[in-house]
């Protein structure tokens, strides 16, 4: 047998350099500004100027760009009435995926890789996710999709979109700091592939789809739906003990739970833990964070693993009543905005990305005429 060097799963491996986030000593940055001070002291739209530029926006800087995400939201009539068709049952993330591909042939600057365009597109994308997402579930449900109205943040557009009526303020406040926590996270798998993708000079959709279907994965951003389910499965707190026994005596891994670079705690999931705390409060749905609190400490104890970002998310997303399938879109919806300042960074200092394998295959092997094999 032979032994690989390969370092499984690139842990460890610094891949390429990037000023758009970092995570150094458990502490996670956009562009230099500490995650707890965005959540706190910023809007979504802000975090999406900072990564996209090197600082935050002045007023007149965010004013412009959502004045321009503004113009961007609206979806071309043809695409919506293609869309329609998707199979009703068909997972949200899988029609994201397509639904982002085949946005790039209504887009008459598509495959233009210039900068100027690159930077339209970014913008466009960010606008655009939240639409398609909210059209994509509103075709599943049998209704039609809402048109994006002008002077709404992000967050209240997508609320607003979804359900086609004006957003309750602390479901819109709730969901602006999710998406700034989920905006950007260093190289993770999505973020990767969507820079392996235009390292080949490909575009911007192409990069999109590709970074969509990492981010499918549970490992990664799926995890969020798995954590609800887990808890549906739990069903009440005294459960909590005994399913986490005999889910780990079975060797099974709890979603939101863990992560590659954290190994003392995530540095969202805090401010996650807080929303669900206080909207459960608000809402009187308290079920779902106390089980979560449980299972939290119960991990903590028997496994040494604490919560990542996907695991309080969970149960903020299901008191706020989003449907349990579009917590991973939700993500998407924000990330877009990362990935999008990723791939303007690679095609800022491009070099095709071409890893090698270490090959463990047989050797020396030579074919015999097929009658003979
Ligand atoms: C995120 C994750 C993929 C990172 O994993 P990684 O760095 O590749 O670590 P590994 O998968 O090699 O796991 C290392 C060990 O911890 C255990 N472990 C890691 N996460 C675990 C979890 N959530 N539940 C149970 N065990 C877990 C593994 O079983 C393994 O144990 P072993 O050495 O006894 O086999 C992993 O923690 C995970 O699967 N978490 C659940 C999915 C999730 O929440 N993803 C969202 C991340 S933001």
């Amino acid at each position: 047998m032979t032994t690989s060097t390969a370092d499984k799963g690139l842990e460890g491996v610094v891949a390429l350099t990037s000023s758009v986030s970092s995570i150094v000593d458990g502490v996670l940055t956009y562009r230099g500004y500490d995650i707890d001070d965005l959540a706190e002291n910023t809007t979504f739209e802000e975090v999406v100027y900072l990564l996209l530029n090197d600082d935050l926006p002045n007023q007149a800087q965010l004013d412009e760009l959502k004045q321009q995400l503004d113009q961007e939201r609206a979806l071309p009539a043809e695409f919506l009435a293609q869309i329609k068709h998707f199979p009703k049952t068909a997972l949200p993330m899988e029609a994201l995926r397509t639904a982002v591909s085949m946005l790039s042939m209504f887009d008459a600057e598509a495959n233009d890789i210039t900068p100027e365009s690159n930077r339209r597109k970014a913008i466009r994308m960010i606008a655009q996710f939240p639409t398609i997402i909210a059209a994509l579930h509103r075709n599943r449900i049998g209704k039609e999709a809402v048109a994006p109205k002008a002077g709404m943040s992000t967050a209240a557009s997508f609320l607003h979109m979804m359900h086609n009526t004006d957003p309750d303020p602390v479901a819109v406040e709730a969901l602006d700091k999710a998406l700034i926590l989920h905006a950007d996270h260093e190289l993770n798998a999505s973020t990767f592939a969507a820079r392996q993708t235009v390292s080949t000079l490909s575009d911007m959709y192409s990069a999109m789809t590709s970074a969509i279907g990492a981010l499918k994965g549970p490992l990664h951003g799926g995890a969020n739906e798995q954590v609800i389910r887990t808890l549906q499965r739990i069903e009440t707190p005294e459960n909590v003990a005994p399913f986490l026994e005999q889910a780990l005596a079975g060797k099974e891994r709890i979603m939101g739970f863990g992560h590659r670079v954290y190994k003392d705690g995530d540095p969202r999931a805090k401010h996650l833990k807080k929303m669900s705390q206080e909207l459960g409060k608000m809402t009187g749905e308290t079920k779902w964070y106390v089980m979560s609190d449980m299972l939290e400490n119960a991990m903590v104890e028997k496994k040494g693993l604490k919560p990542n970002v996907d695991f309080y998310s969970a149960s903020v997303y299901f008191v706020l009543g989003i449907p349990v399938d579009l917590y991973t879109p939700i993500f998407a919806l924000s990330r877009v905005s990362g990935w999008a300042a990723h791939v303007l960074e690679q095609f800022g200092n491009n070099r095709l990305i071409r890893p090698r394998a270490d090959y463990t295959g047989p050797i020396s092997r030579h074919s015999k005429p097929i009658s003979e094999r």
